[in-house]
């Protein structure tokens, strides 16, 4: 067999593919393991999108190709009306959208779309791998920016060196944040914004936890922002928002230009989402809310962080997307370690901060989508078997 091309080689595995690896591996020695890894929802899709499915499959114009310039237009349409309604920002749906086969595909794509050996690309660290890994693989540059606690995990614009700007084509930037939870502020955005302008760079914001927010509160986006349309394109997935993680749905919008360029790559690579699964999407975004699997959230990440909390692991609550990310509580324990040592002696996996970059060490990560938990009692168990573990000494934490 020939060798895989040298790009590739450039690119780790998949974390969440060893992450799985890892978990096969204790399930078949005979642990009763709780999956606080992956940010994969439990509950199943809501049964009128499943309805608005099996009604389009029956129609055999579902069954051919899209053959539409950015997607499927009852979808888009939807797309534009959804973001007018959530976010108050009205969109050309003509212009401005275009619909991914889940916004990781897109997420990549735009990498291949825009950079070539010698570009740099801006990405935060930690992140989800894909930003880093596509633009490595494209043969960029990657600059990283850290992502701290004390700059509320957003990006500190004014320690990116002139000239790396400059080489810039691409920032990527996931508000609310995975792996953090953190959320951004329009300020934030308006400095982004600013920033991008002055360098001639391609803002890309993945909003895949836009609607996953607690207490209330809303995470603003880069379009809202004057100059926002201009300078930036936003990733929305239908994957968190309404448990379709396995139906690979999402949409880009912003920056004209931009939207198109992604099109131009995609339509030589894939040929669009199967109509019929375009046309659930479309009845989800304007029917269906997700504000009971929010409120679920809600209360899951409450009984986890005050679970923690009371057992001496003092880890903050995320005001958004449906991750605790939270310091080793050991002294002297790298995340791996620390994430390696749960799994043995409590049988709970967590994703170890590290595999979202080195400024992720001395951090895990949890999710609060845990498969088979009912009322909280499989959380409850989590941190009863973590306390038993003995790997929280009673002052830990941030
Ligand atoms: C994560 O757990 O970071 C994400 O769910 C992975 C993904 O959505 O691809």
């Amino acid at each position: 067999m020939p060798q895989p091309s040298k790009r590739l080689e450039k690119i780790p595995p998949y974390l969440f593919a060893e992450m799985a690896r890892i978990k096969r591996e204790a399930i078949e020695k005979g642990a009763d393991v709780i999956d606080l890894g992956i940010g994969d929802p439990d509950l199943p899709t809501p049964i009128p999108v499943i309805e608005a499915l099996a009604q389009s499959a029956r129609n055999p114009v579902t069954h051919r190709y899209d053959e539409t310039p950015r997607g499927w237009t009852s979808f888009i349409e939807a797309a534009a009306r959804f973001y007018k309604r959530e976010f108050g920002v009205e969109l050309d749906a003509n212009a401005a959208f275009t619909q991914v086969i889940g916004s990781k595909e897109g997420l990549a794509h735009l990498a291949w779309a825009y950079l070539d050996p010698g570009d740099t690309c801006i990405v935060p660290n930690p992140a989800y791998t894909v930003y880093k890994v596509n633009a490595l693989m494209a043969g960029a540059d990657v600059f990283e920016v850290p992502l701290h606690e004390g700059n509320g995990f957003l990006p500190e614009l004014r320690d990116i060196p002139t000239d790396t700007a400059r080489a810039a084509k691409l920032f990527y930037v996931c508000y609310p944040n995975n792996p953090t939870g953190a959320t951004a502020t329009p300020e934030f955005y308006r400095e982004l914004v600013e920033f991008c302008r002055t360098y001639d760079i391609l803002a890309v914001n993945d909003m895949a936890y836009g609607t996953v927010c607690y207490d209330g509160f809303k995470n603003p986006t880069i379009l809202q922002v004057p100059g926002g349309q201009d300078v930036a394109i936003e990733f929305h997935s239908l994957s968190k928002m309404y448990n379709m993680t396995g139906w690979r749905l999402g949409f880009a919008c912003g920056n004209a230009d931009a939207v198109a360029t992604l099109q131009r790559l995609k339509s030589n690579i894939d040929s669009k989402a199967f109509p019929a699964v375009s046309e659930a999407g479309a009845h989800a975004l304007d029917h269906v809310s997700n504000a009971d699997t929010i409120a679920l959230y809600e209360r899951r990440r409450d009984n986890l962080v005050d679970g923690l909390r009371s057992i001496g692991w003092n880890v903050t609550k995320p005001k958004a997307a449906f991750y605790i990310w939270a310091r080793v509580p050991v002294q002297g324990m790298s995340s791996a370690e620390f994430a390696a040592a749960l799994l043995e002696k409590a049988h709970v996996l967590v994703i170890p901060g590290n595999g979202y970059g080195s400024e992720g060490e001395g951090f895990v990560r949890m999710s609060l989508t845990l498969m088979g938990d009912k009322d909280g009692e499989r959380f409850a168990e989590a941190v009863k078997r973590i306390a038993a573990s003995g790997l929280v000494p009673q002052t830990a934490g941030v």
